[in-house]
């Protein structure tokens, strides 16, 4: 999501500075931003020169020690305790060095931000920043203080949303927020209805659209979201809540290892390198 974000922060005037483990990833990156801006300007909301201007506000590192300017920082990495805590760890340092007051957010969908703040040295300057995919349509923001969060923090997180045309809605920390705790469960009874044969993924999908006027069917949404995401959001819940009620369907767990993790990899419950977008196979 990391890109998305970046994008609706540069359309919004502020300069953007990101970072990525590899060169690849930033260049299809900075690609995708500005495939989107073009998207903008396409539709009359952008002109072209607010489009190069936007571009220029984008700058792109693998050196975590590029980032010693940044204001704010916003961590969108894979959806993993231990890897957010690799990247916050590594941050503090450089970040906080000569500017304690920098605010760190995270992107994470469900993974607790008291947890995450508790990583920090100042907890009280770190906030849940939850946004949902494509970010450059969904007006939502979730905004979750952790239990040592201070208002200010939570009134500057806010501000930023709003600044980027979004509305923010403060929940509280729990796992899952609001978003996920609703949305995953719904995805995920979904998967189990294809895996105890209930009805194809085409014909479960399509009693969610026709019949309560969801845009996108839960399966076809998992294979948007990613299903090494869906999946760890419900490991995430599972372990959270230590209910069996938030399982994760074993046919999820199957596809993920599989290597079939939705369009990004080309095959979920749909086939996205058919010309028609075939169903899977189990
Ligand atoms: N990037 C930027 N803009 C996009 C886009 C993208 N990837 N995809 C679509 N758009 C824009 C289009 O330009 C168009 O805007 P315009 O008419 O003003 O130009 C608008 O969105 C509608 O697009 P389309 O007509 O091409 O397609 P649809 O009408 O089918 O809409 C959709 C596509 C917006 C993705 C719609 O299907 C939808 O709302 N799906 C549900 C998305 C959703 O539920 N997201 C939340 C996922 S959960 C999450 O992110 C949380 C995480 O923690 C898991």
């Amino acid at each position: 999501m990391g890109h998305g974000i970046a994008q609706v922060l540069v359309r919004h005037g502020y300069s953007v500075l990101l970072h990525d483990v590899s060169k690849e990833f930033l260049a299809k990156a900075a690609e995708r931003i500005g495939r989107g801006l073009g998207r903008d300007v396409e539709k009359g909301r952008l002109t072209a020169e607010q489009k190069d201007q936007a571009l220029a506000r984008l700058k792109t590192t693998t050196e975590m020690s590029d980032l010693a300017s940044a204001d704010f920082v916003i961590e969108a990495v894979t959806e993993n305790f231990e890897a957010k805590a690799g990247v916050f760890h590594a941050l503090e340092p450089v970040v906080r060095a000569n500017r304690p007051e920098v605010i760190f957010a995270s992107n994470t969908s469900s993974i607790s931000i008291t947890k995450l703040a508790a990583l920090t040295r100042r907890p009280e300057q770190f906030v849940g920043l939850h946004f949902f995919n494509p970010v450059p349509v969904m007006k939502l923001v979730e905004i979750v203080p952790g239990i040592q969060t201070s208002p200010e923090t939570v009134a500057t997180a806010e501000a930023l949303a709003k600044s980027l045309d979004k509305t923010p809605l403060r929940v509280n920390d729990f796992p899952g927020f609001v978003s996920n705790r609703v949305l995953m469960p719904m995805i995920n009874e979904a998967i189990y209805a294809v895996m105890e044969g209930v009805a194809e993924p085409v014909a479960v999908d399509g009693v969610m659209k026709l019949g309560m006027n969801h845009p996108m069917g839960p399966l076809e949404l998992a294979d948007f979201i990613g299903l090494d995401v869906c999946l760890d959001i419900m490991k995430v819940l599972h372990q959270g809540f230590g209910d069996s009620k938030y399982r994760p369907c074993p046919l999820l767990e199957r596809m993920v290892h599989a290597g079939w993790l939705g369009r990004k990899s080309g095959r979920g419950f749909y086939d996205y390198t058919a010309p028609t977008g075939g169903v899977a196979g189990r």
